[in-house]
């Protein structure tokens, strides 16, 4: 079976105008799945996506069209990675996505669980982290949380989350949170491992922007180099990846 064949088992690309387009497909998603869900399980488990790109759906959920119609109660709000700053600053993925949506939303500040960076030691952030996943989800050693819905974001250079190309995080697989120096930015980030994120019952990239354009088409399409585009490695055990991409990120994809 050739590459793209393969790739198409595992993913199901979903071209829009643009980054609204992309956003009201997102909501809908999000509200089908919390429904189902909260139906299925009594609650929503859902890691948010930092960086830009998710900031429209986050900010549509929050609107009389969704806010009224989804049981917030019953959601339960991750992160999927953050930088390692203050919650304060403007760097910060909590900080975006409590502007943009958690205080806008009736949820209890008890299902909302942010990587406490004001703790110092990026190693202990994570550590902090992985509890909290363990006792939220009731897991056992070697068990990975499964969440209802994983969001993620791409970078230009095919990271995802904060799996970024030739760091050490893309090598473990024996913990659910880390702490991972990007030596390009100088900096440390805190991420999900790829057994956290790719246990999840439903994975939604967001992709915007014609700078992603030849990224997306060789994560999509072209051979596997997971420590050069890491975002290749993210896939479900069970169904596909749905990406939903703009058709400026899109204008490189061969179908
Ligand atoms: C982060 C994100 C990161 C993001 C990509 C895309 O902390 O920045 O989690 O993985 O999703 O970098 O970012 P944009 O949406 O800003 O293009």
């Amino acid at each position: 079976m050739t590459t793209k064949a393969k790739r198409k088992m595992r993913n199901t690309v979903k071209v829009f105008a643009n980054i609204d387009e992309i956003s009201k497909f997102a909501a809908d998603k999000f509200f089908a799945l919390s429904k189902k869900a909260i139906k299925k399980d009594g609650r929503f488990t859902v890691a948010l996506a930092g960086g830009t790109t998710p900031k429209a759906l986050y900010e549509l959920l929050t609107t009389d069209q969704y806010k009224s119609k989804i049981d917030w109660e019953n959601v339960y709000f991750f992160l999927s990675d953050e930088r390692d700053v203050s919650p304060m600053s403007e760097r910060s993925n909590y900080k975006m996505i409590n502007e943009s949506l958690i205080t806008k939303l009736p949820i209890p500040t008890t299902n909302v669980f942010r990587w406490h960076t004001e703790i110092i030691n990026a190693p202990e952030v994570a550590e902090s982290y992985e509890r909290s996943l363990f006792n939220f989800f009731k897991l056992s050693k070697g068990k990975f949380p499964n969440f209802d819905l994983i969001l993620l974001g791409m970078g230009d250079d095919g990271h995802t989350a904060s799996l970024f190309p030739f760091t050490d995080a893309l090598f473990v697989d024996d913990k659910l949170a880390i702490s991972n120096y990007i030596e390009k930015l100088d900096r440390k980030r805190l991420t999900f491992t790829y057994p956290t994120i790719n246990n999840a019952s439903n994975i939604i990239f967001l992709v915007s922007g014609e700078n992603k354009s030849k990224t997306l088409k060789t994560v999509l399409e072209d051979t596997i180099n997971i420590e050069k585009f890491p975002a290749q490695n993210i896939s479900l055990n069970k169904g596909k990846v749905l990406w939903l991409v703009d058709k400026d990120a899109a204008k490189d994809l061969s179908s």
